[in-house]
């Protein structure tokens, strides 16, 4: 039995610009989500302390557009790339860490998924730490399917909250041969610090719908919509 040795390993990092173009908001363009909300009111464990109301009708809205969007493109693309490894008409391996909430890639067809910042479509239980599934609304009342308790929150994590699954994503980062960003402003760590930990040992590519303003650490940029960026890349990958 021989160890399966992929030719190139890559973890795309993926933010809300590659949501942007099915319909959801991304938070730092002009239109974005915190041009109209607070951050210290809705994405922190202060703010939810101080106003859990509010920070529940917060996520229940953002929550109840999943329902009316698709994925795009870009997130058929990449599932795309992950199915061309598995047929093995990709001798590679590619894993998806994204910062988004949403569960578009997974709806795309993407299975080697990580939600560093947590996702929409859960609720955690702060007495028992369930995890259910949910999709419809959560308020401060609604009790815990598992222990009974009123003690649900968004499985989402906060700013001041520790981000999931870093040691798995360490390590992936630590192995690959490509690191690419898709759609993220590249401003909240610990993603924003990821190519600084990559850029000796893999090809390190940006993808976003600006060019950037200061020069990046990133050896290419790819400067357009994700939608066509993405296609493209994956296109090239498989082709070469
Ligand atoms: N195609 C590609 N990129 C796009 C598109 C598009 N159609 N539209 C917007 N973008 C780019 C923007 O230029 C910007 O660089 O997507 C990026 C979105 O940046 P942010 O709004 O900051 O989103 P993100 O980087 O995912 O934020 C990271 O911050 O508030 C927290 O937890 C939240 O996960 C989020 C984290």
């Amino acid at each position: 039995m021989t160890q399966h040795h992929p030719a190139e390993r890559i973890v795309v990092l993926t933010g809300a610009g590659i949501s942007r173009e099915s319909g959801l908001e991304t938070f730092r363009d002009a239109d974005g989500l915190w041009s109209r909300h607070n951050i210290e009111d809705v994405c922190t464990p202060e703010g939810f302390r101080r106003d859990p109301m509010l920070v529940d009708r917060f996520y229940n809205g953002r929550r109840a557009e999943l329902a009316g969007v698709q994925p795009n493109a870009a997130h058929l693309a990449l599932a795309e790339l992950e199915r061309a490894a598995h047929d093995g008409r990709w001798n590679g391996e590619l894993l998806i860490v994204t910062q988004n909430i949403d569960d578009l890639h997974e709806r795309a067809g993407s299975r080697n998924v990580l939600h560093m910042h947590g996702e929409l479509r859960r609720v955690r239980c702060t007495s028992c730490g369930a995890t259910p599934e949910w999709l419809d609304d959560c308020l401060p009342d609604t009790p815990c399917p598992a222990c009974h308790r009123p003690t649900l929150r968004p499985d989402v994590v906060w700013f001041g909250e520790v981000p999931l699954h870093m040691d798995r994503i360490q390590t992936a980062l630590a192995g690959c041969d490509r690191f690419v960003t898709i759609g993220t402003s590249g401003t909240v760590y610990p993603a924003a610090g990821f190519v600084a930990e990559v850029r000796d040992h893999a090809e390190t590519v940006d993808i976003n719908l600006d060019a950037p303003q200061i020069p990046t650490l990133f050896d290419r940029t790819l400067v357009g919509p994700a939608t066509r960026m993405v296609p493209q890349w994956v296109t090239e990958l498989l082709g070469a």
